[in-house]
């Protein structure tokens, strides 16, 4: 274990300030957030830990000890593609909140994480979120968490090219210890929900698989829902996104969809009215309907929404088979990554052996299981 200030020192010969903002780990609402609709994170209690000093000459210059990679570049000025392509996230959020009117410096960073990266788990916006709040500070100045959360979702839009949603960067900047967050993406507020179940837990489960075309089949999955809007839209002006479909007034005009658009936007319909179920469910301490929720969930992400892989369905499989399991399912924007399950903490030793021998025993290789707690969201440690 490097401390990131030591590995920063050693890198640039002097002393950083040092920030960080977490992962997320989501109980439901999967391709709602850019559909204006509802999710359920909270911030994991793994992070994203920015080191960080300021340059006079307005260049960023950063070290990835995770990945044992360099990059540097201006602030301003053209832009140089031939970047690794995790710089365009720190590059990104940097020229957006500067675009935006924040005053922002150059800087010496040194990065480390221990949110697995490119997981489903809020990498990409843990790291935004920490440097812009890094590059903020070292400037003296600050900006309303929201406005952090909102420059990192446009940074991935306008620089790394995913038209993601706001669920990422939201809960890694306003994450709060101990509590879930359920958001309403169309007005960005969010009331505070319950991240534990009286003795049961979210355990989560990466499968390490990587999907190539992940990005592309998820802006993909964003223009058939916007399709699907603008056929609901007609003769109906009251639907301007997914959210305002109910589930019945989607089979009521099934017929005015192609078939696996429509399947696109019964996934989302259902998984908003899944969304505030659950948060009811949670208040209540109701494990087995939250757990009934979370497998509906992963059948739809599977069948309508087609964002599972094989590796997803075998880790929700396998664990529903443990005794002490409620529900289990897919995490994030699938194909890869990770799923979660909803286990009484006295079955975790039985559900991680049961998960590990189902996994080796098809696909030759371990899953790692990664128990969660609610934590807080971007800080100065
Ligand atoms: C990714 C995106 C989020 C969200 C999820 C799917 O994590 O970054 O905005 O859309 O996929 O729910």
């Amino acid at each position: 274990m490097h401390d990131i200030a030591s590995v920063f020192a050693a890198e640039f010969g002097r002393e950083p300030r040092v920030f960080s903002a977490p992962g997320r780990v989501n109980w439901i609402g999967e391709h709602t957030d850019y559909n204006d609709g509802f999710v359920l994170p909270f911030a994991m209690d793994r992070r994203t830990r920015v080191a960080a000093a300021p340059r006079e000459d307005g260049r960023l210059r950063v070290f990835s000890h995770d990945l044992g990679e360099r990059a540097a570049a201006a602030l301003d000025g053209p832009l140089d593609h031939r970047l690794p392509h995790w710089m365009e996230y720190v590059l990104g959020v940097a020229r957006v909140l500067a675009a935006r009117g924040h005053p922002v410096c150059g800087a010496d960073l040194a990065v480390r994480t221990d949110v697995p990266i490119g997981a489903g788990l809020g990498s990409s916006a843990a790291l935004e979120v920490a440097v812009g709040y890094a590059l903020l500070a070292l400037a003296g100045t600050s900006a309303p968490r929201l406005d952090l959360a909102l420059a990192a979702q446009a940074a991935e839009h306008e620089y790394a090219g995913t038209r993601c949603g706001i669920m990422d960067p939201y809960v890694a900047a306003l994450g709060r210890e101990g509590h879930a967050l359920l958001i309403d993406c169309r007005s960005l507020e969010a009331t505070a929900a319950p991240a534990e179940l009286g003795g049961a837990t979210l355990v989560v489960c990466n499968s390490w698989v990587k999907h190539d075309l992940a990005a592309s089949i998820y802006n993909d999955r964003r223009a058939e829902c916007e399709r699907g809007v603008t056929l609901l839209a007609r003769g109906d002006e009251r639907v301007r996104a997914l959210r305002d479909v109910s589930p019945a007034e989607l089979e009521a005009r099934r017929g005015e969809l192609p078939e696996v658009t429509y399947r696109r936007c019964r996934h989302v319909v259902h998984e908003n009215a899944r969304t505030l179920a659950v948060a009811a469910a949670l208040r209540v301490g109701d494990v087995a309907e939250v757990g009934r929720h979370l497998l509906a969930s992963h059948a739809s992400l599977r069948d309508d929404y087609e964002v599972s892989a094989p590796e997803l369905d075998l880790l929700v499989e396998a664990a529903m088979a443990v005794p002490g399991v409620h529900g289990a399912r897919l995490i994030g924007r699938g194909l890869g990554g990770c799923t979660i399950a909803l286990v009484d903490r006295a079955a975790v030793p039985g559900l991680t052996g049961a998960l590990a021998a189902a996994f080796r025993g098809r696909f030759g290789r371990s899953p790692e299981i990664i128990e969660t707690r609610a934590a807080g969201g971007v800080r100065e440690d």
